[in-house]
């Protein structure tokens, strides 16, 4: 089988001996379990140590819901939802709703944000069609998906009654903390347990991504091959010219150091969307803190070549792009000829589309490159669940090591408490008190 693999001509970077040995012991530091946030390092090995039963286990429950239910919402936010979406709107039909004949559920998601409007339309949506949840939340206290569970768990029970709402929601969450266990445990929901040392960002290999990806009728045991792969491939045990991880984490900190401080990750394929919005929590969580850190963008071309591109070509030079490309599309279509060829556009007749995009692929790369953004190319020879498998654990991998490189705890997110406290405050939430006071004067 082919792997991905990462071109790095275009980035105008070329490796010390120094550089090479920083990366190689930025690896070795993740592996010896001996750096900063060591005891959230369950991501490192998962792709090895997930067990048969275990993949068994998930795929019977996804075949409840499948047989059960039209639509699955998942609710979660962050790291409890994006590695889900990622993989399930990478490989599933664009127009999935609109599908006449569908064998698996439509996966819908809430929980991601706190749109009035936006939950009362999937209500609508809800109404009087058989659905079912996936309530997603390591801590189990998160507002966003806690707010959003209790709406669409009284609307599954009062539609399909308390027992069908009891077997068709599942709960992911911590072993022990958090009002969702307790809420899980009290009604009877099926639950997966998160383990502790798996922070959210890194937990799309674990039931958190692997359950929404299989009751959407995905090949869990491919992705988790891919990744499995891919952890052997950039094991501390590979040298630097042969570990894609360790390079990639390498030129990029290379690239922040020469005043390269916004990295875009661009891709030639509408589907990797949300494998953008993924990547940008993982890395934005991981590695912005400390005043430091790349700030992660991303862009989807051609389409964003008519919005952003002309920034990317002209605008200040702090970028460097990387680009995820797709070898190539599961399906064919051809260009057709037309006889008045009133568009002008005959000489495309008889190719594939995707030549055409190929084409715009590598002209923007071109361009970008003269017009001084460095570039990364992370090619995927085709879009399914092993390579994917394959992306989003080198992705993580690169992710430690760069962290680490960078001088920072990858692995924790102080930072996303500062607007929790004031929303609360806000709130007058209980215990909030000298917190909703000091605000209140502030805001006066
Ligand atoms: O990476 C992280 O840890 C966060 O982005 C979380 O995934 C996100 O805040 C959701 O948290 P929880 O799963 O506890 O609801």
């Amino acid at each position: 089988m082919n792997s991905i693999k990462i071109d790095l001509k275009n980035a105008g970077i070329v490796f010390s001996q120094e550089t090479k040995k920083q990366a190689e012991n930025a690896c070795g530091l993740l592996h010896s379990e001996k750096g900063a946030g060591n005891d959230f390092l369950g991501w490192l090995n998962l792709p090895s140590e997930i067990t048969d039963e275990h993949l068994l286990d998930i795929e019977n429950t996804a075949q409840i819901l499948q047989k059960e239910c039209e639509i699955v919402v998942v609710a979660g936010i962050g790291g409890s939802y994006l590695g889900a979406r990622a993989v399930i709107d990478a490989l599933n039909n664009s127009f999935d709703l609109l599908q006449k004949e569908r064998v698996f559920p439509v996966i819908l998601y809430a929980g991601q944000n706190i749109g009035e409007d936006y939950l009362f339309e999937l209500q609508q949506l809800l109404k009087n069609r058989k659905f079912g949840i996936i309530s997603i939340s390591k801590s189990g206290t998160t507002t966003e998906p806690a707010l959003a569970f209790r709406l669409l768990r009284e609307q599954l029970e009062q539609q399909q009654g308390k027992e069908a709402a009891k077997r068709l929601t599942v709960a992911v969450t911590d072993k022990a903390r958090g009002a969702l266990k307790s809420l899980a445990d009290k009604e009877g929901y099926k639950s997966y347990i998160i383990e502790d040392n798996i922070g959210g960002r890194f937990s799309v290999l674990s039931p958190v991504g692997l359950l929404p990806i299989a009751v959407a009728g995905l090949n869990i045991r491919e992705l988790v091959q891919g990744a499995r792969v891919m952890q052997a491939q950039t094991s501390n045990e590979i040298s630097f010219d042969e570990n894609i991880a360790e390079q990639y984490a390498a030129v990029r900190n290379e690239l922040y150091k020469s005043g390269k401080t916004i990295e875009v990750l661009a891709n030639f394929h509408p589907k990797l969307h949300y494998v953008s919005e993924w990547w940008k929590q993982l890395y934005g969580e991981s590695e912005g803190k400390e005043n430091k850190g790349i700030f992660p963008a991303a862009v989807d071309f051609t389409t964003d070549l008519h919005s952003m591109g002309q920034y990317l070509q002209e605008g200040q030079r702090t970028l460097f792009e990387s680009v995820i490309s797709v070898e190539k599309p599961n399906y064919t279509t051809i260009f057709p000829i037309d006889e008045a060829n009133l568009d002008g556009l005959n000489f495309l007749a008889g190719k594939r589309v995707d030549e055409v995009n190929k084409m715009a692929e590598l002209g923007t790369m071109l361009a970008h490159v003269d017009g001084g953004v460095p570039n990364i190319k992370i090619t995927l020879p085709a879009l399914n669940e092993y390579y994917l498998g394959q992306l989003l654990y080198f992705f993580e991998k690169a992710c430690g090591i760069s962290g680490y490189i960078l001088g920072v705890n990858p692995f924790n997110q102080p930072g996303v408490e500062a607007y929790k406290k004031n929303m609360f405050a806000l709130l007058d939430k209980p215990g909030y008190e000298k917190e909703s006071e000091e605000i209140r004067k502030r805001i006066k």
